[in-house]
C-alpha cells in the first residue's frame, strides 16, 4: 500500500494547531518579511499523527518481529544495549582518531578482550571481526597463512560437518578454499570414522560448532580434537553456541585452536536491523600471532587510570580482570 506525502493531502486552510486568544496587543509583521509561497502543507493534526505512524510501522524492529541478522534469527537483546553502545564515547569515535583520546574506549575494549581469554582459555583475542561469519573468513585466512609459514601451502581443504550453519562453507570458498562434508552419526554427533578417512595432510582444518545446530553437544571432540591434530589441520571452532557452554567449560581447552565467539548471541552487542554484529577471534599460542589487528595491547598508566574510574575506583588501582556478571 503506498502513502501519500504530506503535500498529496494537505488541504489549503487547514491547520493542526488551534491559538490561544490574543492576550496582548496584536501586531502586523512587516509587509517584507510576509509571504504565502513557502509551499508548506496544511494538515490536522490526526492526518499528521496517522501519517507518521504509518510509516513508523514501516520500519523493520523488535517492537514488532524477530531480531534479524545477515544469516540467523537472533534472541532478544536488551535496549540498554543499544543505549550503552549509542555513549558518544564508542558512537563518535572515529577509526582514524589519536589512541591519546580514546583511552577510555581502548581500555574498555581491552577489558573485554580479557574476559574472553578467559571464557574461552585462549592465549589471545581479536576484536576485529565484525560478525560471526566475517570472524569464520578471518580464522579460515589465518589457518592458511598459519600452513603457508610451515610449508604446508598445499593444505586447501576444510572438513565441514552435514549439520554445519551455511556461512562455514560460504567462508571457505570466500577464503577460496575446497569444503568437504563430513556426515553426522545416528546420534547426531560428527561420524568419526569418516572424519579419520577425510583427514589427511591436503586437509586445513575442521570447523565444528559445539553444540552443534542440532543443539547437541558433541562428546566426542576430544577425539575428533586427536584426529584433525593427527593428520596436521587445525580445530576451529564456531562459537556461535558459545551461550551452552559459557562457564561450564572452556573451548580451547578442549583442543580448539581458534574460534569466534558471536558477541551478539552469547552476551548482548546490539545489531538491529541486521548488523554490524560481533565476532571476535581467540586463538592459541601457535596461532596469536596471526590475529587480525590492531589488538589492544596492555593499559598504559592513563588508560589504567580511566579504567578504574569506569569501574568505579576512585584511585588508579586495576579493575578486576575476573567476573561473575558479565
Ligand atoms: C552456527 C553458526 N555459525 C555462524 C553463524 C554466523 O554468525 P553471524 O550471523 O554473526 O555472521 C551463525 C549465526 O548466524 C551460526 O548459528
Amino acid at each position: 500500500m503506498t502513502e501519500p506525502t504530506v503535500y498529496e493531502f494537505s488541504v489549503p486552510g487547514r491547520s493542526g494547531v488551534t491559538l490561544a486568544p490574543l492576550d496582548v496587543p496584536a501586531a502586523e509583521l512587516p509587509a517584507d518579511l510576509l509571504r504565502d509561497d513557502n509551499g508548506l502543507p496544511e494538515l490536522s493534526q490526526l492526518d499528521v499523527v496517522r501519517h507518521f505512524l504509518r510509516l513508523s510501522q514501516r520500519n523493520w524492529g523488535i517492537d514488532s518481529g524477530f531480531y534479524p541478522l545477515g544469516s540467523c534469527t537472533m534472541k532478544y537483546n536488551p535496549k540498554i544495549a543499544d543505549e550503552v553502545a549509542r555513549l558518544p564515547g564508542f558512537a563518535e569515535g572515529h577509526p582514524l582518531q589519536a589512541p591519546a583520546t580514546m583511552q577510555g574506549s581502548l581500555a574498555l575494549m581491552h577489558r573485554l578482550q580479557e574476559w574472553l581469554k578467559e571464557i574461552g582459555g585462549f592465549v589471545a583475542v581479536s576484536l576485529q571481526p565484525a560478525a560471526g561469519a566475517h570472524g569464520e573468513l578471518g580464522a579460515l585466512l589465518m589457518m592458511r597463512a598459519y600452513h603457508a609459514d610451515r610449508g604446508e601451502a598445499r593444505r586447501r581443504v576444510v572438513l565441514i560437518p552435514d549439520s554445519a550453519h551455511g556461512t562455514n562453507p560460504a567462508s571457505s570458498a570466500m577464503a577460496g578454499l575446497t569444503t568437504l562434508e563430513i556426515p553426522s552419526d545416528a546420534r547426531g554427533n560428527l561420524d568419526l570414522a569418516a572424519l579419520r578417512a577425510a583427514c589427511n595432510e591436503s586437509v586445513l582444518g575442521l570447523m565444528l560448532t559445539n553444540p552443534n545446530t542440532l543443539g547437541l553437544f558433541d562428546e566426542n571432540i576430544g577425539e575428533i580434537a586427536r584426529i584433525v591434530h593427527g593428520c596436521g589441520a587445525l580445530l576451529y571452532g564456531d562459537g556461535a553456541n558459545m551461550n551452552a557452554l559459557t562457564g561450564i567449560v572452556r573451548p580451547g581447552e578442549l583442543g580448539i585452536d581458534l574460534m569466534h565467539y558471536n558477541l551478539h548471541k552469547t552476551f548482548a552487542t546490539p545489531h538491529g536491523g541486521g548488523g554490524p554484529g560481533s565476532g571476535p577471534l581467540g586463538a592459541s599460542a601457535a596461532l596469536a600471532d596471526y590475529l587480525p589487528g590492531p589488538v589492544s595491547s596492555a593499559p598504559t598508566p592513563i588508560s589504567r587510570c580511566m579504567a578504574a574510574r569506569a569501574c568505579g575506583r576512585t584511585r588508579c588501582t586495576p579493575c578486576s580482570t575476573r567476573t561473575t556478571s558479565a
